[in-house]
């Protein structure tokens, strides 16, 4: 089964119409400060060509994790004010999910308009393990477009979910992949199916055992794999080096032991780090200095020193490496990139995507994080071939997982 797209339910006409659209609004927040509006400009283009054509545009979509019930931190409303901002159309807020504000709003929209549900996770049957919940809710979601309803999957950073929104929806009302889902599978498979050499991964972030799948799967697949972030003192570790008090899954070391072991006779080479920057403590105004990858505890701060970010000499060798490729895959920031002092390696990898770009490969970034990261640190999304709004998801994707939401549409 091939999916159906976008295009499709065009031309099928909308005027009139309710369209579920699941978007992607789970974007990052200071307060009630939207911090990084990628995830918000990145939905706009499918509701606005659903709007544009004449349809009752009702938007579900999550932020954060709450608890099943609702919960003020985790509205959506700071990221629906910026949809309003940005829109050329009339775009509203549900007080609740499928409750009477939902119920009497999407009833009400006229052509054109658009309406945002509350975030659907402040009903606990969206992320139930439980089928016939997810069901059920799917079901109350599907009867708020009455006749003729369509529902359009747009949130790839959520179609690794087997949620209601996500999952249960596409089989209740006729079902059509968004554009954004589209552009974000086509850029993945890119990458899965025949990437162009050298293929260089860099991957960061703090968790290494968040990244042990999809470094499993690369492992053969790439021709280098680039270690950053808080999970490069776990390869540390596993090389026998003393990290001090940084961060370190003692659980992982094994694991990481054998990918070495595995890489080098599958033909990708892991480059790790040769120097980090060591500081006194987890802060913005840290004392800090750069120690060599195998002398972390003989700086100033002995043991309790914290390394939070790739040293000066790796982040060149990582430009470098960067520099041979022809396809380039990030993920996860490189330091603290939040905290200034503890941001260079990471605006070193995204400066050297960059160039990469103008030179001519195919650069990825993918997570919320990094994409989050290149935009902080002044990067604008066109020095990059592609920012995933997926983070989980396009992860799982390189992994080779099944994701619930494409399957569910036949993509
Ligand atoms: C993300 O931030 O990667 C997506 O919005 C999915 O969020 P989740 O990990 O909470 O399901």
């Amino acid at each position: 089964m091939t999916a159906h797209t976008l295009d499709e339910l065009l031309a099928e006409g909308v005027r009139g119409r309710h369209v579920l659209v699941r978007s992607d609004l789970n974007v990052p927040l200071d307060g009630s400060t939207v911090t990084d509006d990628g995830r918000v400009r990145a939905s706009l283009p499918v509701i606005a060509k659903l709007a544009e054509a004449g349809a009752r545009v009702i938007v579900m979509a999550h932020l954060g994790r709450p608890k099943g019930a609702p919960d003020e931190k985790y509205s959506l409303r700071p990221a629906v004010e910026r949809l309003a901002e940005l829109a050329a159309f009339p775009v509203r807020l549900a007080a609740d999910v499928v409750g009477p504000s939902a119920k009497e709003l999407a009833a009400s929209l006229a052509d054109g308009e658009a309406l945002v549900l509350e975030n659907v996770r402040f009903d606990a049957r969206e992320t139930s393990k439980d089928d016939g919940e997810r069901a059920a809710f799917a079901r109350e979601l599907a009867e708020l477009t009455g006749d003729g309803g369509a529902y359009v999957d747009d949130a790839f950073g959520a179609v690794h979910r087997k949620h209601a929104s996500v999952y249960d929806i596409a089989s209740i009302l006729p079902a059509y992949l968004g554009e954004l889902v589209r552009t974000e599978v086509e850029v993945l498979k890119r990458l899965t199916e025949g990437a162009e050499r050298p293929y260089v991964v860099v991957l960061g972030g703090s968790k290494v055992s968040d990244k042990l799948a999809v470094i499993d799967n690369l492992i053969g697949k790439a021709d280098r794999l680039l270690v950053g972030g808080g999970m490069l003192f776990t390869f540390l570790a596993a090389q026998g080096h003393k990290v001090g008090s940084s961060l370190l899954e003692r659980d992982q070391i094994g694991t990481v032991q054998s990918y070495l072991e595995r890489a080098a006779a599958a033909g990708t080479e892991f480059v790790l780090p040769t120097d980090v920057v060591v500081a006194s403590k987890f802060a913005a105004d840290a004392e800090h200095e750069v120690a060599s990858a195998d002398a972390i505890e003989g700086t100033a701060f002995g043991e309790t020193g914290i390394g939070l970010d790739i040293g000066p000499e790796t982040a060149a060798a990582f430009a470098k490496e960067i520099a041979t490729a022809r396809t380039v895959f990030w993920n996860g920031p490189m330091g603290v990139f939040e905290f200034p002092a503890f941001a260079a390696g990471t605006k070193a990898v995204a400066q050297a995507l960059a160039d990469a770009t103008s030179a001519g490969a195919l650069t990825v970034v993918g997570g919320g994080d990094s994409a989050a990261a290149v935009r902080t640190l002044g990067f604008e999304d066109s020095q990059f071939g592609h920012i995933s709004t997926g983070g989980g998801a396009s992860l799982e994707y390189l992994e080779g997982k099944e994701l619930p939401g494409l399957t569910a549409l036949g993509a």
